[in-house]
């Protein structure tokens, strides 16, 4: 972010106090914050007893061994239990649990947590008979059906971590991602609709599998969801390894009795992308985990018994895992699932699935609030949008001009917004306003959740005074922290951990989140984003380095160098620099195929990783700006990315370099 935009962002001097009837019933009121200062670990035993727990824990955190925490040392709990079973038996058997709209407009389905116990139980039943043991992980590429939802349960109830890929992703990245943590079954659908049509999964699971296969990892077993029942093609079936879920889970028997599992059993690998070409697998175990994320969908949202949520996140993304999977539903919510895309069949789509299911508190990204306000006001104005009485915002920095236009126009100046700060490493939401007690200022995520301490410091771990800015980091444990990167022990300390090791001030290290923040005069934080080589793309994680790894495995690249520049709709895009191999620089001299060389690597961006990750804009150009060392410097490209003067160039090893590139660039060498 540019020191311009940062000294905008400090003089919003708006603010937006509680609404009085909200404070005044809030779940949440401000001695909350004292109380968990005071031992915050009898605060988080508070907390977990709001779950139902099979065997109580002895120790609530055991920090003997840092960065490896346990949290509810001997206890044992069933996640899925707690999510439905709970429920039916405590007589909400009846409530609704998902209100799902499919994209086709009219395909809707209710589910009841009744219905849903009925789902996981078939479904854990199932999985049991291919096979599936307690620790064996399971792939999940599913669209946001309900089934999606039920895979992950009922791999929770049999103690198989599950590991959910976005159904955006390639085949690659979903093989990759089911090599590393070689996974025994993947569960899928033919497809789901996107956009007005129905479009494939069990294709790219088909490669993947194979892919795997190749790399020496054997999938066992696919099982198939059929949701458009589009055609598979001649070679799209495999007996052997295909199975479908009608044939499956829907005869499969609804009696199943969940296993208590040790509160530390891993419950889920999410994989993140890092700032090397491997994604990492982030584990989460099962007792602390779900209640950081049971607790902060309740205190946050402000819960109440018959509140209708949504969360627009999809569940490939940490956001659907702790805010529509584990913490609603621990919570016996009701919730809409939403299968589609923002604009199908009409822009307004959102706005009328608020209108017929009288959403009241909705979650979703800065990124598509852009969008709308792009769109006008006109549209969410066709829709009584009264309802609503919470909004949530997270993924990326809301900009203050779309936070107030998300408080106006959808919520009618009623509603608290609350944009919550968090990673698929925390695993629950950690910097947040709560809507009854903390005043809300366009842009800020305001303080760290009761139970939570975070530190804005500088370079030498000092805490930096108010006004100022430095690296966000975490000083204390906290439940739904991740436990290791998936086979990786050390990368996880060097990650997280190194950067501030314990020393003679700092019993234990502090957890270094990647974010760059500040205080204001009032001490609220201000998220300013990533301060190492990870992009963020419509709140979506991106590693600079995976894409420049994807666009040198293309034989006419040599080298590559990519760079988040800043975008009005998405937040950063990514832009691309390219060095040709020499064969490839005369074919791309020939008039018109320059073009097609651009376009090609666009495709093979895609193709590695997902359309998520791919370029705004490639420059071929014919040098890198590197320090003597060889190391990129990224800084100068982002300056030509975001077409400002390329800055200080004195530590380039060849200070000419700059010149080339920016009138490569303004000869249009561009995409
Ligand atoms: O840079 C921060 C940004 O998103 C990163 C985490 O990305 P991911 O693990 O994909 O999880 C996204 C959903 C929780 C953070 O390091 N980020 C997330 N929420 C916010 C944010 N930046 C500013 N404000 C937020 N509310």
């Amino acid at each position: 972010m540019s020191d311009q935009t940062l000294s905008n962002l400090l003089k919003e001097d708006r603010r937006f106090e509680p609404p009085a009837d909200l404070a005044a019933a809030a779940n949440v009121q401000e001695e909350a914050y004292a109380r968990a200062d005071a031992d915050p670990e009898a605060f988080w035993a508070e907390q977990a007893e709001r779950l139902s727990w099979d065997t109580p824990w002895s120790q609530v955190l055991d920090w003997s061994d840092p960065p490896f925490a346990k949290w509810f040392v001997d206890g044992k709990i069933n996640a899925a239990y707690n999510c439905v079973d709970r429920h039916v038996e405590e007589g909400r058997g009846d409530k609704v649990a998902i209100h799902f709209v499919g994209e086709p407009e009219g395909d809707t389905r209710d589910l009841t947590y009744s219905e849903l116990k009925d789902l996981v139980s078939q479904a854990a039943n199932t999985l049991a008979d291919l096979g599936v043991e307690a620790g064996d992980r399971v792939a999940i590429y599913m669209p946001m059906i309900p089934e999606a939802i039920v895979a992950m349960l009922a791999c929770a109830r049999i103690g198989a971590p599950h590991m959910v890929v976005f159904g955006g992703f390639s085949s690659d990245a979903l093989a990759s991602r089911i090599e590393d943590c070689q996974a025994k079954v993947v569960i899928t659908s033919d497809g789901g609709y996107r956009r007005g049509a129905a479009s494939g999964l069990k294709p790219a699971v088909d490669e993947a599998v194979a892919k795997a296969a190749e790399a020496g990892h054997q999938v066992e077993k696919v099982l198939v969801v059929k949701r458009t029942g589009q055609d598979l093609g001649p070679d799209g079936w495999n007996d052997d390894l295909d199975v479908w879920w009608h044939d499956s889970v829907e005869k499969a028997s609804t009696e199943h009795t969940p296993e208590a599992f040790d509160a530390e059993h891993p419950l889920f690998i999410m994989y993140t992308s890092g700032t090397t070409g491997k994604p990492k697998g982030i584990l989460h175990t099962t007792g602390g985990y779900l209640t950081g994320a049971a607790y902060t969908h309740w205190a946050i949202f402000d819960l109440k018994p018959d509140d209708v949520y949504w969360c627009t996140a999809d569940i490939g993304w940490i956001t659907g895992h702790s805010y529509i999977t584990y913490g609603p539903l621990a919570n016996g919510v009701t919730q809409v699932l939403y299968e589609g895309t923002p604009d199908s069949p009409e822009r307004g789509r959102w706005w009328k699935i608020i209108e017929d299911n009288k959403v009241t508190i909705f979650y979703t990204a800065p990124t598509a609030i852009r969008s709308f306000m792009k769109q006008g006001r006109e549209i969410p104005d066709q829709r009584d949008l009264s309802s609503l009485r919470l909004l949530g915002s997270v993924g990326e920095p809301i900009n203050p001009e779309a936070y107030v236009w998300y408080r106006h126009v959808i919520g009618g100046d009623r509603t608290p917004v609350v944009d919550t700060w968090w990673q698929t490493e925390t695993g629950m939401i950690l910097i947040s306003p709560l809507p009854g007690v903390t005043p809300g200022k366009p842009g800020s995520a305001m303080i760290p959740l009761p139970g939570i301490a975070a530190d804005v410091v500088n370079e030498e771990g000092e805490s930096v005074p108010d006004g100022s800015g430095g690296y966000l980091v975490l000083t204390q444990p906290w439940p739904a922290m991740l436990r290791t990167i998936w086979g990786d022990d050390e990368r996880f300390k060097d990650t997280y951990w190194s950067r501030f090791p314990a020393n003679a001030e700092r019993p234990t290290p502090w957890y270094f989140a990647g974010d760059g923040a500040k205080k204001d005069d009032d001490g609220d934080l201000w998220i300013l984003g990533r301060v190492d080589d990870v992009m963020n793309v419509s709140g979506h994680r991106l590693s600079t380095t995976e894409i420049e790894s994807a666009l040198v495995s293309h034989p006419k690249v040599a080298e590559a160098a990519v760079v988040g520049a800043k975008d009005e709709d998405t937040g950063q895009a990514v832009v691309a620099f390219v060095i040709l191999r020499d064969e490839a620089i005369a074919e791309a001299d020939e008039p018109g195929e320059g073009e097609d060389v651009v376009k090609e690597l666009r495709q093979h961006v895609r193709t590695q990783i997902g359309p998520i990750a791919t370029p705004r804009q490639i420059m071929v150009v014919p040098e890198l700006p590197k320090t003597r060392s060889g190391k990129i410097m990224r800084r100068l490209l982002r300056d030509v990315a975001e077409h400002r003067e390329v800055g200080d160039v004195t530590t380039l090893a060849d200070s000419s370099v700059m010149d080339l590139i920016s009138a490569g660039v303004s000869s249009g060498k561009e995409d």
